[in-house]
């Protein structure tokens, strides 16, 4: 990672296009706002944008604009991303998603530094570095006919591909305590340590989801247990190898009361037992039980 930063720091400088590659994640935002804030256009807007997230229309007007009129609903001008982003960096999220016919659009803002809104009939000029991101092989996706190859030599003038969490040996842990340390400013719960087999068991786990997975493992952690000691009770199902809960959209109250009904089947009704599996007090457990409707 140190080697990164150096590397970053002496990218943002350069102020040429940055495409940064790695799995979800792994930090592809906070490296593209980093740079825009290491840049000489730090005091300049960083904008961004999620290609993924916009039909094709929408997303040539979310970047470009419209004039009044362009179509249903352009009730009145509208500056886009590039207008908003001038003098600074506009970070294009899944840039392999962009429509191939936006992608000439795209192309020339970057090499004449002019675009027409949508609907208009006027250039408009801006001066925007674009740092984009993927976690598609751009090589694979222009090979398959979806992604124009000039298109992706301008994007990737320096690719910086950040690793996924599981490669980044010692990143885990640290990580782990920089975001217990920042929920413990909160107040929520306090963490002050962890147990050894808590710790091997994050230590073991793969992080699919990287960075962005291993905060809300932190986090739910501090939601669903208590006490000073992060043990294994408090881990998600994921990181205690348990087969995740059916229902996606189960709510932490529906993971808490879940948690504690397994406790006490396992403890057969007893809550001294359950509550000392569970990491809190009796009368904590007392409280919940109240508030799950649980007696
Ligand atoms: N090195 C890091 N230190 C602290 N937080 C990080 C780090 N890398 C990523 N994060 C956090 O992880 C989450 C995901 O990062 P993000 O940049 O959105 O990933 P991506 O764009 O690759 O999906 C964000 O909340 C981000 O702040
Ligand atoms: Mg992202």
């Amino acid at each position: 990672m140190e080697a990164l930063f150096t590397k970053l720091r002496r990218v943002a400088r350069a102020q040429c296009t940055v495409l940064v590659g790695g799995e979800t994640g792994t930090g592809k935002e906070l490296v593209a706002r980093a740079i825009h804030a290491e840049s000489p256009r730090r005091r300049a807007p960083f904008q961004a944008v999620n290609c993924a997230t916009f039909s094709p229309t929408l997303l040539e007007s979310e970047l470009f604009g419209h004039v009044r009129g362009a179509f249903t609903g352009a009730v009145r001008d509208r500056q886009g991303l590039f207008a908003l982003a001038h003098q600074g960096t506009l970070f294009l999220d899944e840039v392999a998603e962009i429509p191939l016919d936006l992608q000439g659009k795209l192309l020339r803002v970057m090499q004449e530094k002019t675009f027409v809104p949508v609907g208009g009939t006027r250039p408009v000029t801006v001066d925007v570095r674009v740092i984009s991101a993927t976690n598609k092989a751009l090589r694979q996706e222009v090979d398959e006919g979806r992604f124009r190859e000039d298109l992706s030599y301008r994007l990737r003038v320096v690719p910086l591909l950040l690793p996924p969490l599981r490669r980044r040996e010692g990143d885990v842990e640290a990580l782990f305590w920089h975001f217990v340390n920042q929920l413990n400013q909160q107040g929520m719960r306090r963490i002050e340590g962890v147990t050894g087999t808590a710790m091997d068991a994050i230590l073991a786990y793969t992080w699919p989801g990287n960075v962005r997975e291993l905060r809300s493992a932190v986090e739910y952690a501090f939601v669903v247990g208590e006490g000073p000691v992060l043990d294994v009770a408090d881990l998600t199902p994921e990181l205690r190898g348990e087969p995740p809960p059916g229902i996606s959209s189960s709510s932490l109250a529906d993971i808490e009361r879940a948690r504690i009904l397994a406790a006490l089947a396992r403890h057969h009704g007893r809550k001294a037992a359950a509550a000392a599996e569970l990491g809190i007090s009796r009368t904590t457990l007392w409280r919940k039980l109240y508030a799950h409707r649980l007696r």
